[in-house]
């Protein structure tokens, strides 16, 4: 290690955080809105009243749990700025059930969703500047729940703290929506039968990062995690993972993995097949949820029946991919066949389209959730 004199903007917090950028400058989760939401909570008092206050370091011990043993669980959810200046959520019932099924699985206490809803209701009424006015600008909601307690054993915390931050973000990429190639990894697995993949825990992204960067330097954007002999598809990135084709049965299908335990239950992800099971008669789909090997990718991009295939997520909604190198060798996956210049397929492009429609009130739906 070289001791060496820290930057002034390196050292503690950095300086911008409360500096509002022009939208187009936005990196995704690097600026902060000027507020952030706590409850505590204690083993045997329960959950004490929610407090909106500034933006600004939490105060925690070195021996707390979180640091230690990756006691920690979060959500994410965005609000959009309708044409009427009306802030929205989509489906933020959702997360908060996810979050409260991520957070038993590290023995944080559960809480009441509905009235966490309008909490973040609240933090957004008072930092409404942040949400960003123009359509694919929104402000990322980050609900994060560690455990306090100082403690080295190896046990469940008595303390804990669910705190949410705002980060206002435009695409996921900075590239924006352009189609992406995946690195299918046949060495490091994302999770496992009896694992936590279905659980959004911290301890599920840290370690991807490196089988990320050595992806990039193969010139994938994304990892594609698999699992298996035989080579099953799972996730892409953080991502769900959706393929279109027409199957062994000649039949047009979208289908998905299955939520086996190891998949994330993504919020889009139920959109996406909600939405195509909406559209079934009207497209002549089959939407499913089961089994994908890399072997029947592979084969039906050889026999032109591989259609589309996208990642879907609330950072980027949905990521085409045109593109992935398995074992050496790359599958070329279409686009439009109809525009060279076309960065999606037409069924991801109605799906990016329809749900960032409603996400934006542009399109009426329940989803929606007016504050
Ligand atoms: C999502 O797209 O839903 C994600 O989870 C990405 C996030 C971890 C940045």
């Amino acid at each position: 290690m070289v001791i060496g004199i820290i930057p002034v903007e390196m050292r503690g917090l950095r300086s911008h955080w409360t500096a509002q950028l022009p939208n187009q400058e936005l990196v995704f989760g690097q600026t902060f809105s000027d507020h952030m939401l706590q409850v505590e909570w204690v083993e045997g008092y329960g959950w004490s009243a929610p407090e909106i206050k500034p933006y600004g370091p939490l105060q925690l011990a070195p021996s707390a749990v979180v640091f230690h043993y990756a006691f920690e669980c979060f959500e994410g959810m965005k609000a959009y700025k309708d044409k009427q200046g009306c802030i929205r959520l989509f489906r933020p019932d959702m997360n908060m059930k996810r979050m409260n099924n991520s957070a038993p699985r590290v023995s944080l206490p559960t809480f009441d969703g509905a009235q966490y809803i309008e909490c973040i209701k609240e933090l957004l009424r008072v930092d409404q500047r942040w949400v960003p006015d123009e359509y694919g600008y929104s402000l990322y909601i980050r609900p994060t729940l560690i455990g306090t307690e100082e403690c080295l054993g190896v046990r469940a915390s008595n303390r804990a703290l669910l705190y949410t931050i705002c980060s206002p973000v435009g695409p996921y990429y900075a590239t924006g929506f352009k189609a992406i190639s995946l690195y299918a990894n046949v060495r490091e697995v994302r999770a496992w039968p009896g694992g936590v993949g279905d659980a959004k825990l911290g301890a599920n992204y840290a370690p991807t990062i490196k089988p990320a960067r050595e992806a990039a330097k193969l010139g994938c954007q994304q990892v594609l995690w698999l699992i298996g002999e035989k080579h099953e598809l799972m996730e892409v990135g953080t991502m769900n993972l959706f393929v279109f084709w027409i199957n062994k049965a000649g039949r047009r299908e979208l289908i998905t993995p299955a939520l086996d335990g190891t998949i994330l239950p993504g919020v889009t992800r139920d959109s996406i097949l909600a939405l195509t099971r909406s559209w079934r008669d009207e497209l002549d789909i089959d939407v499913s949820e089961g089994k994908i090997e890399m072997a029947q990718i592979a084969s039906a991009a050889n026999e032109g029946r591989l259609l589309e295939i996208f990642g879907a997520g609330t950072a980027a909604v949905v990521s085409p991919v045109k593109r992935i190198l398995y074992l050496g060798k790359d599958i070329n996956v279409p686009l439009d066949p109809s525009n060279p210049n076309s960065q999606a397929g037409p069924l991801t492009k109605r799906l990016n389209d329809t749900i960032m429609g409603i996400q934006y009130g542009d399109i009426p739906h329940e989803w929606s959730v007016v504050i």
